[in-house]
């Protein structure tokens, strides 16, 4: 395993990090086997994955608990990232929110303490200040923020922020435009979430039909699906023309589809990390492999080339989930 050392905080952490979202049993991935998901937690320590990144929102903290048991007398192996949400990001809130998942994770510090998704109401400053009291009691080691745009980026300028994780893969790339040089300019590490946008970057879901029910939720799928969280038209015919295309060029070499997915993030300079999900042990040993296959520079290229075709027909909002107003980023 390679690993990077973060820019803005001393934390050396995995170049490949693994995503607890789809241990919890949510409603968005369905039930998964407890002694599975520790196995997979297992599997990557064992692996060097050192990075693992879980939030009390999935499934009400039932994946925080998964990550607890699973590294309890591995702890310090690990870097264990959690976050708060939007509504807690107040001294109060988010000194309550910390504590709960101290006690979720069964640990006494969390490593990298994230915005999970940022407030329109809490002024930064408040933010900032209920992280470095945290921080200066030794319940969180690094600070970290989810989903923030320019003018919140801007609104943490001062602290010392390791990660802005975002949504960012070959089908989604409307953070390139503004909040990838902007975090990078102050120092943050841009750390992608949804790599394999959601198992659709595998190649296994060949049609909108193939995608279970209840991931349709998201703005790669129409709003009209019962499950829809959005009310806008989604890029089904986008996505489903690039898929066999991308398809292709990975035949071509010989390549899963997912080793052009996660190369061209690795590849990135601002990205020190991947955070992949896998939900067995088949899946990680898949993707570990995949993630060290080295991708010829021409058969990147070609896959970035379909990318840039289809990257002006997916809109401006980087928001996976909501439309109204534009989503969530700010
Ligand atoms: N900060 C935020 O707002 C935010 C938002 C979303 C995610 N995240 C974080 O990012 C992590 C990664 O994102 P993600 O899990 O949503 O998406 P992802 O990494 O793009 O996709 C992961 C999913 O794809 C499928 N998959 C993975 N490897 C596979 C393989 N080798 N073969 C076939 N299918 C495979 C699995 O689902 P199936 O087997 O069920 O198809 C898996 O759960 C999450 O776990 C979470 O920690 C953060």
């Amino acid at each position: 395993m390679d690993y990077a050392v973060l820019k803005a905080v001393d934390l050396k952490v995995s170049r490949f990090a693994l995503g607890t979202w789809g241990f919890s049993g949510s409603r968005n991935w369905g039930p998964n086997d407890e002694g599975e998901s520790i196995g997979t937690i297992h599997l990557a320590l064992d692996n060097g994955i050192n990075f693992m990144d879980s939030a009390p929102k999935y499934n009400d903290g039932a994946a925080e608990i998964i990550l607890g048991k699973a590294v309890k007398g591995r702890r310090d192996k690990v870097v264990i990232a959690t976050k708060a949400y939007s509504d807690e990001l107040d001294r109060k809130g988010m000194a309550k929110a910390c504590e709960a998942s101290l006690k979720r994770l069964g640990t006494d510090y969390i490593d990298l303490y994230q915005v999970h998704w940022p407030s329109r109401t809490i002024p930064f400053p408040e933010t900032m200040e209920a992280f470095e009291k945290l921080k200066k009691a030794g319940k969180i080691r690094a600070i970290g923020v989810c989903n923030y745009g320019v003018e919140c980026l801007e609104g943490a300028k001062g602290h010392a922020v390791a990660t802005n994780q975002l949504p960012y893969s070959l089908v989604w790339r409307q953070v390139e435009d503004e909040i990838i040089p902007k975090s990078r300019a102050q120092g943050v590490s841009v750390w992608p979430y949804c790599p394999l946008a959601q198992g659709l970057l595998t190649g296994k879901f060949k049609t909108i039909e193939d995608v279970p029910p209840a991931r349709r939720n998201v703005r790669f799928y129409s709003g009209a699906w019962k499950q829809g969280l959005h009310s806008d038209g989604g890029f089904e015919k986008e996505i489903f023309g690039f898929l066999p295309r991308l398809q292709a060029v990975a035949d071509g070499a010989g390549l899963p589809m997912a080793a052009l997915a996660l190369a061209f993030l690795k590849g990135r300079p601002e990205v020190d990390s991947v955070l992949v999900g896998a939900r067995s042990r088949r899946q990680l040993e898949e993707n570990l492999k995949i993630f060290a296959a080295p991708v010829p520079p021409e058969v990147l290229a070609e896959a970035v080339r379909l990318s840039d075709e289809l990257k002006p027909k997916m809109g401006k909002n980087p928001d996976l989930w909501q439309s109204e107003n534009g989503g969530r980023f700010f």
